[in-house]
């Protein structure tokens, strides 16, 4: 009897071994071995602030880059993007994001420190699926009204071109935005705060 609990133990034991050795073999053929006696060191990295230069992108175009696993989307906004921002205010849920996740620092309405460059996080609030990005202004399937913004595949919640998202949907909550700054006028760093805040 006691010996189950011991095997289930031991079980439990060698599966999470097993994974750690897995997850060293994984970059083991581009680190050195030694490299994976230290997981805080890999923790550490995991968790990095991560440089993004945005000069490549359009007007009204996204990229995205990663950041602590995430998608972090990028997206230069045009002034027509911007000006459309005001005619879906009062259709979305939470306006001027005073429930969702953003740093004090970012303009609470367009969400961003400065107006044409808009970073979210890239996971949906309901379950995280990662939502599309679709800012074409009415959009066939999106309808007449549809301003731009992003479309979650998984159960249909709707953003604007500013994250936020409409009333009535799954998603409970804004886009988060990530705590980021800027280097120069064309590097961004997502994972560390603006200065001066
Ligand atoms: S995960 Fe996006 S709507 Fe459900």
């Amino acid at each position: 009897m006691s010996n189950d609990g011991v095997n289930a133990g031991r079980r439990r034991f060698l599966v999470a071994a097993t994974s750690v050795v897995g997850a060293a073999g994984a970059v083991g053929a581009a680190v050195p071995f030694v490299g994976s006696w230290f997981p805080s060191a890999k923790a550490k990295a995991a968790g990095a602030p991560v440089r993004v230069n945005i000069s490549k992108i359009e007007p009204g175009q996204q990229m995205v880059a990663e950041w602590r696993g995430q998608p972090v989307f990028i997206v230069r906004r045009t002034e027509e993007i911007l000006a459309n921002l005001e005619k879906v205010a009062a259709q979305v849920a939470d306006p001027e994001s005073k429930s969702s996740d953003q740093p004090a620092y970012v303009d609470p309405k367009n969400r961003s420190i400065k107006p044409e460059l808009l970073v979210l996080v890239g996971l949906c609030t309901h379950l995280g699926c990662a939502p599309s990005f679709r800012p074409e202004v009415a959009a066939a399937d999106l309808g007449a009204d549809w301003m731009g913004g992003y479309f979650c595949p998984c159960h249909g919640s709707k953003y604007d071109m500013a994250g936020r998202v409409f009333k009535a949907q799954p998603a409970p909550l804004n886009l988060p935005v990530p705590p980021h700054s800027y280097e120069t006028d064309n590097v961004i760093i997502i994972g560390v705060d603006q200065e001066n805040a």
